[in-house]
């Protein structure tokens, strides 16, 4: 591999707006009746806010809803979600991230965000980051959610990197699917059990050198 660009799932890598997403989830449980788990909330990372709504509706055996129904419900939770995003500033960027994205720039890298997430803006916008990126590839530019890897394609087609010379950082099994089947590396940020699939598992970006690439070759 000829590193070319490094794409960065945003949710749960990041910025840990992963749990704002869990909480308003299982707030939306809750109100119609039944818990979400933190394990069945594994599933809902890395795929849109509609496949998510499924997901949580399936976990309460909840079968009998109109479309419209559904994008209330959606809508509820998204309001609920958008509160805390808006009350984001440039202290929630993750631990070592800014420091890893600062070495990555000098070293004349490419990066990119490649997100489901529709939020992607206003969150980016929030942590000083709306310019920050050669790239941003969000929720209301795809039409399939990881682990499709149209939002990771895209992200390599607006850097004009070759996919193969991709590396992608994502905290969700979906999203390491999606860099897969980009035909690129990934590497996961978070937890083993979870990301089993990954090239290379990391548990945050402290102490994370531009090193760390050789280790996929
Ligand atoms: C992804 C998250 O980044 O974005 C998912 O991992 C979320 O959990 C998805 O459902 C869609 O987010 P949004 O902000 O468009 O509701
Ligand atoms: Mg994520």
């Amino acid at each position: 591999m000829n590193l070319e660009a490094i794409i960065f799932d945003l949710d749960g890598v990041i910025v840990d707006t992963a749990i704002f997403h869990y909480q308003a989830w299982k707030r939306l449980a809750n109100e119609l009746g039944f818990d979400l788990t933190i394990h069945q909330n594994e599933h809902l990372k890395g795929i849109s806010r509609f496949e998510s709504l499924e997901i949580v509706l399936e976990v309460g055996k909840i079968n009998h809803l109109t479309k419209k129904e559904k994008e209330e419900l959606a809508t509820r939770k998204n309001e609920w979600y958008s509160e805390n995003i808006h009350k984001m500033t440039p202290d929630d960027i993750l631990p070592g991230v800014k420091v890893f994205l600062e070495k990555l720039k000098s070293a004349k890298y490419k990066i990119a965000i490649g997100s489901s997430s529709k939020n992607a803006g206003v969150i980016l916008e929030r942590i000083g980051y709306s310019n920050y990126f050669d790239a941003v590839i969000d929720g209301n530019k795809i039409s399939f959610s990881k682990p499709d890897p149209e939002v990771f394609i895209k992200a390599a087609k607006e850097l004009k990197a070759d996919p193969r010379n991709c590396v992608v950082f994502e905290d969700a099994a979906a999203g390491i699917e999606a860099a897969h089947n980009a035909g690129m590396k990934a590497i996961g940020v978070g937890s083993p059990e979870v990301l089993c699939k990954a090239d290379l598992i990391v548990p945050d970006f402290r102490n994370i050198n531009i090193s760390i690439f050789d280790k996929l070759i």
